[in-house]
Parts: structure tokens; sequence; C-alpha cells
């Protein structure tokens, strides 16, 4: 839908002086320390200059002491302006070696997008080496107006909405910025603040109430309750601001590793701290105004998500430790007979190596995959990043050190006096293999190459469908212990030690040294040391800069890998480790889960955050990869899990397996779900042509029907207890909306086959309205001209649907039946495209009030239908 926006009549300030009035008193900006909170004291608070103890706290001083001053007039770009900042007072200080000297720069781009970049004229510091999508030019009209403090003032700045005045980014307090410590304070318009990431969020709001937070750096760290950054990076948020429903959203685009928190200011102001550790700030901020708009305009930047090819919306069947190939026969047997649709991914590596199968167990998995195949399964495969050290066995690491592809270290007197024979200068780790191995550096151009080439060789061997990548945080075991928890009995202990540095040492190592699986209290924990070198052919990147980028890296040489192993095929890449433009590439699941019903709660959250992060295909591990689920939890995981853009099941070693068939209740249940999602794939598919958003969540009013039993339910806004009993999960639609589905059948390629239906929901006016959106389901984007798209509208007893472009792509496919929910009584008449059907041609559910109408047209086809019924007396 076009949504005019309101006509703005104030052009961009170029700088404006603010009246110190318009500060809050500041009084609970507290500072932070790197051993965390509970250390505060007055002796403490001494130790830093930019601190003070007043009132039994340690906060930061104030903003004309702490912080910049205006120096100099600002000066007109012709694309917004920029002015000089200098560090008020160099003796006030955190963990010393202030930037002197910034700029403050605003970037005008879109007129709902403006850029502010702070940052240090003279010695260039480090920045996301990855395109955004800016306009060349600046748009005219903005919607926002950016003004700054006047020369000679203490440094201060404010973003505000023109129609309103809304003030969306009030700075507060001092800005401190360090070679490793910036922080950014900022009031807000209102505490209905969502999204940073990921993290693990037990609620979708954030909490300012006790003061919370969170840190941000990607880390291979399970899902928990306590508040902690897990495998990707998403510094991006989003505010609405009043009761009319006015929202933003702002990127920081750094990759360092970082912590936001939230509070109340002591006048009640909700606040937010920004910090991180290097780059620069680089703010995006987007002006909506609906939260929809946001969605948009965030993925316009970073990358609008991929359209998913149509099987990758099927269910999932995985686990760890199916252990041969005869484990996923059994498997499949008991899905089979259960009569569940299912795609399959395994466990096969010949010990733990990437790109082989083991021979013993699953020797015959080329067999396996052409049964699976035959049957109409899609097969992914899983591959780590790291390879093993075995030039002389392994001839995909031999290939890979032929082209240089393995992180170094960044300065040769790190190299450990034990490094193993032949491996240079790269960084040597262990994962999951037992040997030890060595990271592929995926921002070299050569990596991309050598990745492509080893995909490729692999498909030759076995004849996966999509790839999976796992552990690219990029995760290592044991870093700075004395060995591995997997390490072999026997061996002589080992592990990766990073030295003592300032990039593997920071002064301000952020709050994740001290929650999760934190034992060498290092930022390093879990992955490898940050000070590794990268290079993108160019530059060359500390790992403490580039590493949240490491997934997306490996996703875009997957994806680019992929697009060459199936010519004009949309890759399907599902990967762990994320950052903004991961949508673009890849589908994600929300990680290392338990079967625990606060974690079944906290993927809803996970699934909304990465929906705002532009990554909409997205999904937890149903009935949960750590421990055992009962029937019942797993019963109603899968009801829920039926409803993941990306629905999988998917458990770790060792425990017992939890596929739906192990269980006839829960394969019956499942069978029911998963046969309703298969019905209303078309519906899902046509979705993410648009990008999906989470409507609903927000605007609860209008009215609401059951899918399940076809009848209206709720009119909203209110409040209903809906009975669920075990094998029945609510699924609602709100009215306006005609969805189309197709008769499901055991899995997406024999579904694509069958006819298709619409279900139409009216709103209080009789009106609905929907699309449908088809092609082969995997060609890539650049080829879909050939794809089909039509208009539906239902106005009053009338429905028409009209064809837009690609009648070729649904050729053969008919359109059967039309479902109208909330049909006030029996038809006396029906003309489909003017002629009058037959009394047999529909039928209606007084109790249900479902008017059904039974028709066989092309879906190629214009459309016409007339409902003619006596409307006396209702
Ligand atoms: C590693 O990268 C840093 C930062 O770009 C650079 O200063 C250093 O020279 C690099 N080291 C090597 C060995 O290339
Ligand atoms: C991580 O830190 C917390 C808080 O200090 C501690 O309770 C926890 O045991 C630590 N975890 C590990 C694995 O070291
Ligand atoms: C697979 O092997 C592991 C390790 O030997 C074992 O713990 C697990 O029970 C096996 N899984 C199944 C499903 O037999």
């Amino acid at each position: 839908m076009v949504r005019v926006v309101a006509q703005v009549i104030l052009a961009v300030a170029l700088t404006g002086s603010l009246s110190l009035g318009q500060q809050t008193k500041l009084q609970a900006i507290e500072c932070p320390f790197p051993e965390g909170q509970d250390v505060a004291s007055e002796a403490k608070c001494a130790e830093y200059t930019a601190c003070e103890w007043t009132d039994g706290r340690c906060h930061m001083v104030s903003n004309d002491v702490g912080g910049y001053v205006v120096d100099g007039e600002a000066q007109d770009t012709g694309r917004g302006f920029k002015v000089n900042l200098k560090k008020a007072d160099a003796s006030k200080t955190m963990f010393g070696a202030d930037v002197a000297d910034l700029v403050f720069e605003v970037i005008q781009h879109e007129n709902y997008h403006v850029q502010i970049k702070i940052y240090d004229p003279v010695n260039a510091r480090y920045e996301v080496p990855l395109p955004l999508n800016l306009p060349a030019e600046a748009e005219a009209d903005p919607l926002y107006s950016v003004s700054v403090s006047g020369n000679g003032e203490p440094f201060h700045f404010n973003v505000n909405r023109n129609t309103n005045g809304n003030t969306l980014f009030r700075s507060e307090g001092p800005l401190t910025f360090e070679d490793q410590f910036i922080q950014l304070h900022t009031g807000l318009m209102s505490s209905y603040l969502y999204g940073f990431g990921e993290n693990t969020h037990t609620s979708f709001r954030q909490v300012f109430e006790p003061r919370t937070t969170f840190p941000i750096f990607a880390r291979d760290q399970p899902v928990g309750t306590e508040p902690m950054n897990e495998y990707g990076h998403h510094p991006y948020y989003m505010v609405m601001e009043d009761d009319f429903g006015n929202s933003h959203s702002v990127l920081l685009h750094n990759s360092n590793a970082m912590e936001y928190s939230t509070f109340l200011l002591d006048d009640g102001t909700p606040t937010l701290t920004l910090r991180t550790i290097g780059g620069i700030i680089d703010l995006h901020f987007f002006l909506g105004p609906d939260p929809e708009d946001l969605n948009l305009q965030y993925t316009n930047m970073v990358g609008t998500p991929a359209m998913p090819t149509y099987w990758s919306l099927g269910f999932h069947l995985s686990r760890w430790g199916y252990n041969s190939t005869d484990g996923v026969r059994a498997a499949r047997e008991r899905m089979k007979v259960m009569g569940i649709p299912q795609t399959c991914d395994i466990d096969y590596m010949d010990r733990q190596r990437d790109f082989t199968y083991d021979p013993v167990n699953w020797g015959d998995m080329p067999d396996l995959i052409n049964e699976l195949h035959n049957d109409n399964i899609k097969v992914t495969l899983i591959l780590d990043p790291a390879l093993v050290i075995d030039f002389d066995y392994y001839a995909p690491a031999a290939r890979g050190k032929d082209s240089d592809v393995f992180i170094k270290w960044s300065d040769p007197s790190f190299v450990p006096s034990d490094q193993e024979a032949g491996t240079d200068d790269y960084m040597v780790g262990y994962v999951w293999p037992d040997t030890k191995t060595i990271f592929p550096d995926f921002l070299k151009p050569e990596t991309a190459t050598w990745w492509t080439n080893e995909l490729k060789l692999f498909h030759d061997a076995l004849q996966y469908d999509a790839i999976w990548i796992d552990m690219n945080e990029p995760a290592n075991f044991g870093t700075n212990l004395d060995k591995p928890w997997n390490w072999p009995e026997g061996k002589d202990p080992w592990s990766l030690k990073c030295p003592e540095n300032k990039w593997d040492s920071p002064p301000y190592p952020t709050m994740m040294i001290r929650v999760g699986d934190n034992q060498s209290k290092k930022i390093s924990d879990h992955t490898i040391c940050m000070s590794g070198n990268q290079t993108d052919g160019t530059k060359t990147y500390l790992h403490y800069d580039v590493h949240s980028l490491y997934g997306l890296t490996e996703t875009i040489a997957t994806f680019n890998g992929l697009t060459e192993v199936f010519p004009n095929k949309r890759p399907v890449v599902l990967s762990r480790s994320t950052f903004p433009g991961s949508g673009k590439y890849a589908v994600h699941w929300l990680g290392d889960n338990a079967a625990d019903w606060t974690q079944m709660h906290m993927s809803i959250i996970g699934m909304f955050d990465f929906n705002m992060f532009g990554l909409p295909m997205v999904g937890a591990d149903v009935c949960g990869f750590f421990n055992e689920p009962d029937l019942e939890m797993c019963a109603r995981w899968m009801q829920l899990g039926a409803f993941y853009p990306f629905s999988r099941n998917h458990n770790t070693m060792g425990t017992a397996d939890q596929d739906p068939g192990v269980w006839p209740e829960v394969g019956e249940i499942s069978r029911e779900v998963l046969t309703l999602r298969y019905k209303y794939l078309p519906f899902l598919y046509t979705l993410f042509h648009h990008g999906a958003t989470s409507r609903d969540v927000y605007f609860p009013q209008g009215l609401w029907y059951d899918l399940v039993y076809a009848k209206l339910v709720a009119t909203g806004p209110t409040t209903q207890t809906v009975s669920a009993p075990l094998e029945i999960i609510p699924v609602f639609v709100r009215g306006g909306s005609i969805l189309p589905y197709q008769v499901p059948a055991l899995n997406t390629v024999e579904s694509r086959k069958n006819p298709f239906g619409l279900t139409v929901a009216p709103d209080e006016l009789m009106i609905a309205q929907g699309q449908i959106f088809w092609d082969d389901g995997e060609a890539l984007q650049h080829a879909m001209s050939q794809s089909y798209m039509s208009r539906l509208a239902y106005y009053q007893d009338e429905l028409t649907m009209s064809v837009k472009h690609g009648q070729d792509a649904v050729a053969g496919i008919n359109l059967e039946t039309i479902d109208i929910l909330g049909f006030p009584k029996d038809a006396q008449s029906i003309s489909v495209n003017g002629a009058e059907i037959p009394s047999s041609g529909w039928r209606y559910d007084a109790d249900a009030r479902l008017l059904s109408i039974y028709i066989s047209v092309p879906l190629a086809d214009d459309l016409n239908v007339k409902i003619y019924y006596d409307n006396d007396g209702l």
C-alpha cells in the first residue's frame, strides 16, 4: 500500500544554538567500570578523572568539563554540514588516548534517512569496509532536522522530526571519544524501545528499570536468560515515539565489541547509552514514520532480504547424532509413516573435516542423497569455517594454503614458539576436528575464489541442495585455557593463547567478559585472538575490528559460490553469525537453545528481532537443541514452529531422537499443523516477496478469523481467552486480507503442482485485498521477469483477480476454491466472469458463516466473481 507522507515544511537546520535549558540535569549517567558496576566505590571512582563521586554514586563529570566544545562555525558540505569539535579538558579521561579533535558531520540521504558521523579527521580510524546502498544525491524535503550547539559552546546535538517536532535523539552528558572507548548517551522520546542483538532478550521491549546492559559482539554463545551477546552483531534499534505510532530507527554502523545500556535519568527520561571500543560513531537515522516503513527503509540500505527458494519454506528435520546414513533412513521412515512432510540436514563428515564424508558410517551417503532426491526431499549439508592442518592428506587445506587464504597474526612476534610446521604465520586454533585448525579470511578475494572451487568439488561428490554455515563467529574452543574441553585424551594440553596487547586485553573489554561461558575473562573467549590480521586485498584489518563481520563475509562467499554450483538458482545459505546486510544472502536460526518453556517463548522475541534486522527467514530449533523435551513440550513447539518462517526441528548429540515420528501423538499433531503450513505456503511465499513485517503485533484492532475453523472469532481491540487443547494451535488472520493457498502434499515439490484456493477474510466494511506471487521457486532474482503476479480485491460481495504479469509461470495451474469467511448468509446466485454458475457450485456453512465457491479457472486469467444474496433484514 502506498503511504502518503505528510507535507514537510522545515528544511534541515544547518546549525542552531541549543539553549542549555533544553538539556536535562544529569545525575545518573554512570561511569562504567571494566570490572563491572559491583566494584563501584569512592576510591574506585577516583581512579578516573572523567568521573566524580556524589550522592553515593560514581557518574560522568558534566558535559562542559568532560565532553567536547564546538570549535568554529559549521560548514555547508552540499550534502549537509560539518563542524569541528575539540576536547574540553584534556585531563579528563576514562582510559586515556582521547582523540583531541573530532569532526561532527551530517550527511543527508533519502528524505527519511540522515547519517551522522563523528570521527578523527587527522588519523583515519577503522570504519566498516562493507558497502551500503546510499543515494547519489540528497533527496529534497527531509523529514528530519539536525541541530548542534554553537561555536564555543559545549557540544550537544539533536535530531528532530519536522512534521511534529518530536526529538528523536538528544545527546545527553559528555561524549567520550578515546582510542578504545567511545561513549554516547541519548534521551529517548519514550521507553518503547526495541531491537539490538543478537542478544538473549527475555522481553521484546527493552527494560529501563532496573538499568539493563547488553553486550554486542559475535560470539558462540548458546541461548540463556542472563543478558548475553550471541552469534550476530546488530546495533540497530527502533523507538515508537508517541501515541500516533510515529517511529524511527537507528543503526550504529560499527563492528567493534560494544554494549548498550537502558535506564531512566533521575527526572524519569528514558535514556540509552551506546559504547563501542573501536572504530567511529556512524549513526544512520530512519524516520519511518510507521514501523513497516522502517523495515523497508533500513533493508533498502543494508540489503533487501533474499527471496527464499520455495522448498526452503518446507519443514526441515535435522539432528546431530544420526551417526550414520541408516540413522537418517530410520528417522525418515518414521516421518513417512506419519505422513509428515520433511527436508533433511545431517552430520556426516569424516572426522569433522569439511568437504568430506565418513567412509564407514556414511559410506553410502551419495545413495542416501539419491533416495531422498527421488522422494523430492532436499538435502542441506553443514560446513564449519575452520579447516584442519593436514596439508599432505587434506586437499582443501592444501589448496587454501596455496592461495594463502588463512588468517594470520598481525605481528610475526605473536607466532607461538610451538607453531605447527608449514603453518607460516597463520593463527592456529582448535574446534571440532581432532587436530588443530586454521581459519579462512573471507574478506580476502582469493578466499572467495578458493571457497567456490571447494563448494563445486564437494557438489561433485555429494549432490547437496543447500549449505548450512555454522561456527562462524568464528568459534574456537578453549582459547586462553589450559586445553579445549574436547582436546584428545592423552595428547599434551594445548590451546590457542592470545598475546597480551591492547587488542587482546583492551582497557574496557565490555561486559561480555563477565557473562556466559567466560572462563578466560577475555574478549577472545570462544573465538580467535583479536590481534589477528585480515585483508580485503587493499587494506589490512585487525581481527579486533572485523571480528563480527566473519559470518557475513563467509555468507557472501558461500552465496556467490552456490550461484556457480547452481547456475541461475537462488542459493540457500543458513548462517549462524550475521551482521547488518546478512538478510540479502542468508537464512538464520537462533542458535543453540534448549528444550525449555522460557526458551520457546524467547524464540518468538528472537524472530521479531531478526525481522527488524532484515532477516525475516528465521526460526529456532523446534523442540530444543540441548536437553530432551517431553511429549507436551515437543507437541507445542511443533505447533509454534510450523509458523516459524524457517521451520526446523534439530537437536544435539547424545540426546534421544525428538523428530515428531518418535511419539504417535506428536506425529499426528505435527501432521495436522504442518499440513496447515503447507496449505498456506503460497501466502508465506508471497509475503516474502514484499518483506514480512510484524504488523499484527503492533495493531491488533480489526476483525479476527480463526484459520483452522474458518470463522470470525474476535473484533479487536480486545482481549480474549482462547482455548488451545494440545492438538490445536490457534492461528488467526486479521480481516482485510486475501490469502492464497494450495492443496498441500507431502513435500514442497509435490505441493507446488496442486490447484490453488483463496481464503478471503473481509474487514468491517466487507473489503479485503491480497496478491499472489509465483515463480519456479528457485530462479535467481534477475530472472524474475518470468514471475507471476496478480492482485486480488474483494469489495462487498465482488471478488476480482487482475493478472499483472507472468501468465506462463502458472501455466496448467487452476484456481479451484474461494472461501469467504464471515459471509452473512447463503447466496441466491453467483456469477463467474459474468455467467451464472449452478447452485451445486457453492456451499454455505451457516454455523461458521463460511461461503465456499467451487470453480475451475486458470490462474493465468483475470477473474470476476459476483455474489447475489438477499440482504434485507441484515
Ligand atoms: C596488521 O594490520 C594492521 C592494521 O591494519 C597493520 O598496522 C599491520 O601492519 C598489519 N600486520 C601485518 C603483518 O600485515
Ligand atoms: C561467567 O561469569 C559469571 C559472573 O562472574 C559467573 O557466575 C559464571 O560462572 C562465569 N561462567 C564461566 C563459564 O566462567
Ligand atoms: C550417536 O553416537 C553418540 C556417540 O557415540 C551416542 O552418544 C548417541 O547415542 C548416538 N545416537 C544415536 C541416535 O544412536
